[in-house]
């Protein structure tokens, strides 16, 4: 698989099989990440995989939390703006539309939209997990080390015929994450990412991208 057929095959999958993904496979995949570029080499990130039983107890405890109604975790950063504005506004609401719209289910249906979101903390069925943290001290160039980091990730996984789900749907309930991983007190949940093998009973939606000219300017006389 080339680099354009990873970047195009991966979106985020939120139906997997319960196939086990091999421990190696997700070793090889971190490995050859940590070459993910970093402001001074850095590498501010700190991955936890989960698999197994631990794995299973976790996704238990968070569901159990998010039924019950249980408030979400104090938050170490916001996952949004309060005021997003155009057209970033507009964007995630069109993907809403289109993700609740692909599930059959009414915007204004709380109670489904609730049942729908559940799937986040059971990993859309995927058998394994990657919980990133990075230090709390860092800054906002540091989190975008991170970014790219998941992002190689990511795509290192198409490259061993896994798919992926990024969810920052699991910092809502990071203290339940902190307690499973006691990771140490200066490491902050980022996101969770849900890996395994795409489950091709489950309808997706395939997310479209802003036009070229809305998100990029060329500047210059390059042919
Ligand atoms: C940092 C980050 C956090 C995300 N959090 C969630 C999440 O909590 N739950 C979820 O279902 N999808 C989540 N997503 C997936 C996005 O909704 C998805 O990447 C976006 O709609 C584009 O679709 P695509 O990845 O299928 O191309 C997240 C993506 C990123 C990059």
């Amino acid at each position: 698989m080339n680099v354009y057929e990873a970047v195009h095959s991966r979106r985020a999958v939120r139906g997997f099989t319960d196939d086990p993904v091999p421990l190696e496979v997700l070793e090889r995949v971190l490995t050859a990440a940590a070459w993910a570029p970093s402001g001074s080499n850095i590498q501010p990130w700190h991955s936890y995989v989960v698999t197994g039983a631990p794995l299973a107890q976790l996704k238990k405890v968070a569901v159990e939390r998010v039924v019950a109604g249980d408030p979400w975790d104090d938050r170490e950063f916001q996952m949004y703006p309060p005021d997003l504005k155009p057209p970033y506004r507009d964007r995630r609401s069109r993907f809403g539309k289109e993700r609740y719209a692909a599930l059959g289910i009414a915007r204004e249906d709380w109670e489904a939209r609730q049942r729908a979101a559940i799937g986040n903390w059971e990993c859309f069925g995927a058998p394994a997990a990657l919980f990133c943290f990075i230090d709390r001290g860092m800054g906002r160039p540091q989190w975008a080390d991170l970014g790219m980091y998941l992002q190689t990730v990511m795509l290192l996984l198409r490259a061993e015929g896994l798919h992926s789900c990024p969810q920052m749907a699991w910092s809502q309930v990071r203290a339940s994450v902190e307690e499973a991983l006691t990771p140490p007190p200066e490491l902050m949940l980022f996101c969770g990412v849900s890996i395994g093998y795409d489950d091709p009973a489950v309808d997706h939606i395939r997310t479209m991208r802003a036009p070229l000219d809305e998100t990029v300017t060329f500047v210059g006389d390059a042919t």
